[in-house]
């Protein structure tokens, strides 16, 4: 990868752009001029969900930023609430209408499990999963994929389903890279896309990566986007001002020696966010290591 202009392919041949924007929080008044000056800064791949409450003012801002809608690459996600087949089919038609779209790039479904208690989530993945399908095969998505799966929720897909997901968006930063769900996805062929990949800012001040920015003279932003790059996952940091936008995509004019990648993948947990599919959030101490 070369710059942010720079694609992915995922397993049916669609495109992605190799870093996109994350939107999370990105919402009211301020999340218009946000959504603006990302645009402004080159971003083309937008991540959204019906769970951000800001698909409204997503739309909105791209359909005013002048940028062909083939030149942008939108995903949403279906909500645990809605799983199934008729709340799926709901949830997407809700996010094209306040998407201001009739196609979507890629459709996730957010989390495996609607809770901890429902004892059919398979049942229920099972229907959200062929809903899916039946939306991709009618045209209506380029792409379908989920996220926070873990190998055994792929594993229930797997037993079920005709198209295999193009990605799986998972927590991914240094001191949390869910290296058992990675490699499942690498053999597999689905692409890895880092949410939080900055650790939520928790792991910027961490020694290791205040050492590593230090000896390539990046920040400690910079150095774990291109620590995903160079994974071969995908990034999704999200930032509110444009000098952080810029600096976000300004990571391709160094490389991370092989050593270093290796100290960062085996460094000590760090920075995790206690969101796990298949236990209650944990709680976790803010900025310690
Ligand atoms: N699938 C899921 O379950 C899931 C869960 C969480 C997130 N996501 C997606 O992933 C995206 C990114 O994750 P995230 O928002 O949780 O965390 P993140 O991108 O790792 O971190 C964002 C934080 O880092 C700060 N930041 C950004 N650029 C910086 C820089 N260059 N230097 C220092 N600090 C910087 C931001 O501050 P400012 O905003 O003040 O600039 C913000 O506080 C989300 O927006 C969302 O699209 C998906």
């Amino acid at each position: 990868m070369k710059s942010i202009q720079d694609c992915y392919k995922l397993n049916n041949g669609v495109e992605i752009p190799c870093i996109g924007f994350g939107t999370y929080k990105v919402t009211d008044a301020g999340g218009a001029e946000m959504i603006r000056e990302a645009v402004k800064c080159g971003y083309r791949y937008f991540d959204t969900a019906a769970f951000y409450k800001n698909e409204e003012e997503l739309g909105r801002a791209l359909a005013l930023s002048g940028i062909p809608r083939h030149e942008i690459f939108l995903s949403s996600k279906v909500w645990k609430t809605d799983m199934g087949a008729e709340g799926t089919r709901r949830s997407f038609e809700e996010s094209l209408r306040k998407l201001h779209t009739d196609y979507l790039d890629l459709f996730l479904i957010h989390w495996p499990r609607p809770d901890l208690e429902n004892k059919n989530w398979r049942g229920l993945l099972a229907e959200t999963w062929k809903a899916m399908e039946d939306l991709y095969l009618a045209g209506k998505i380029r792409a379908i994929g989920v996220s926070n799966f873990l190998p055994h929720h792929l594993d229930v897909l797997s037993e079920i389903s005709k198209i295999c997901p193009a990605a799986d968006q998972l927590e991914f930063h240094p001191g949390y890279t869910q290296e058992a769900a990675a490699a499942y996805c690498r053999e597999k062929g689905i692409l890895v896309q880092a949410w939080s990949p900055l650790g939520r800012s928790r792991v910027l001040a961490h020694p290791l990566i205040q050492e590593l920015s230090g000896k390539y003279k990046v920040s400690p932003a910079q150095l774990c986007i291109r620590y995903a790059l160079q994974r071969g996952v995908l990034p999704l940091p999200k930032a509110s001002a444009a000098r952080r936008m810029r600096e976000n995509q300004d990571v391709f004019a160094f490389e991370i020696e092989r050593e270093d990648m290796h100290r960062i993948t085996s460094m000590p947990p760090s920075g995790w966010s206690g969101e796990h599919p298949d236990f209650e959030k944990a709680c976790t101490r803010q900025n310690t290591f």
